[in-house]
């Protein structure tokens, strides 16, 4: 059988955690897929970077529109981030018939309503694991293994930066901006690193984990938001004092009175399971009317760990393209007239 062929975009931080974790572990893959996968061509402003990343035999480019355009490249995977370039590539992608493969969680709760109808119309998939909680497979948990029940209500530390700003300021007394530029340094912040601080791709993040659990279309302008800049070391150290670890989570709930979203600091009492998840680990609990509560617990951002959840999108939806595309089951699928139903709960 033909080698499934993956066109990467983008080779920084996650891209060439991507290349990596295809070249090192490509027996188990492509056995685990059914099918030889090979990164066949990758796309970076940066070339030289790239070339280092990627090996000798990649073809590389500069332009990412010469991989979505490419007749022979059957799954893209698209690593830039953001939602002006990124965009255009993601909906040319699908109108061009690839697959996509992306772990961009802004472009997809501002833009998923309209990516994931083009697909549908297209007959192509989009995976998206890699865009919540980096490394945990908690997209796949929530659309698979918890697929017998009612989700009531997910809560979670899914942003890696923010979490490991606030363990660094408890644990070592550190200021804001020294951890900040730490974890840029480490490779979790975003480009720009006031989304983590600020909420907002935890929120983007909450939005897409919704999305999934309750089948409705993504709601990021309903999310409110309320980040972790404002907090001072002594808000800290007053709440450990109390017995409390102060946690930025995102909840979000689904009862008959509507969908709530919110991201803000939380007290969470130290005893619990998640008052302890430290540094750039990420934890999300999710309640099924049937099985009860659970954790997933991982790295939620960092090169390898993303990695892992981009290449097992790959190796999904290189299993999924056996399917007759008319019975394939889309990563994503809700009832566009549940958007009128959603009311945000007061507070
Ligand atoms: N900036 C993100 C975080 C990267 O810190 O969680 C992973 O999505």
């Amino acid at each position: 059988m033909k080698p499934i062929n993956i066109g990467l975009m983008g080779v920084g931080t996650v891209g060439g955690g991507t290349a990596v974790v295809l070249k090192r572990n490509a027996d188990e893959i492509s056995r685990r897929a059914g099918r030889e996968i090979r990164l066949f061509m990758a796309a970076n402003r940066d070339l030289v970077r790239a070339r280092e990343a990627v090996g000798p035999e990649v073809e590389l480019v500069d332009d990412a529109f010469a991989i979505v355009n490419h007749p022979d490249v059957d799954i893209v995977v698209e690593l830039i981030g953001g939602d002006t370039i990124a965009k255009d590539l993601v909906l040319q992608a699908i109108a061009n018939g690839k697959h996509v493969v992306t772990a961009n969680k802004k472009l997809l709760a501002l833009h998923g309503n309209e990516i994931f109808a083009r697909a549908q119309e297209k007959g192509v998939m989009v995976a998206f694991e890699a865009a919540v909680a980096g490394g945990i497979p908690i997209i796949k948990a929530l659309r698979e293994g918890l697929s017998a029940n009612r989700i009531e209500w997910i809560a979670g530390i899914i942003n890696g930066t923010s979490n490991f700003i606030l363990t660094e300021m408890r644990e070592k007394g550190s200021g804001f901006a020294e951890v900040l530029a730490e974890a840029q340094r480490l490779g979790y912040a975003e480009a720009d690193p006031t989304f983590d601080v600020e909420g907002h791709d935890a929120g983007h993040k909450l939005t897409i984990m919704a999305s999934i659990a309750f089948g409705i279309p993504m709601n990021f302008e309903h999310c409110y938001l309320e980040g972790i800049s404002q907090l001072q070391g002594r808000d800290i150290k007053y709440a450990e004092e109390l017995g409390y670890r102060v946690k930025l989570l995102g909840l979000t709930r689904h009862t008959e009175a509507g969908v709530e979203l919110r991201v803000h600091p939380t007290l969470i009492p130290e005893s619990r399971l998640i008052a302890n998840v430290n540094g750039v680990m990420n934890a999300v609990l999710a309640k099924g009317d049937a099985i009860g509560p659970t954790l997933y617990y991982g790295a939620g951002a960092g090169a390898l760990p993303t990695a892992s959840a981009v290449v097992a999108d790959i190796v999904d939806v290189t299993r999924l393209l056996t399917a007759d595309p008319e019975h394939r089951v889309p990563h994503l699928a809700f009832q566009p007239d549940q958007l009128k139903d959603l009311r945000i709960l007061p507070m």
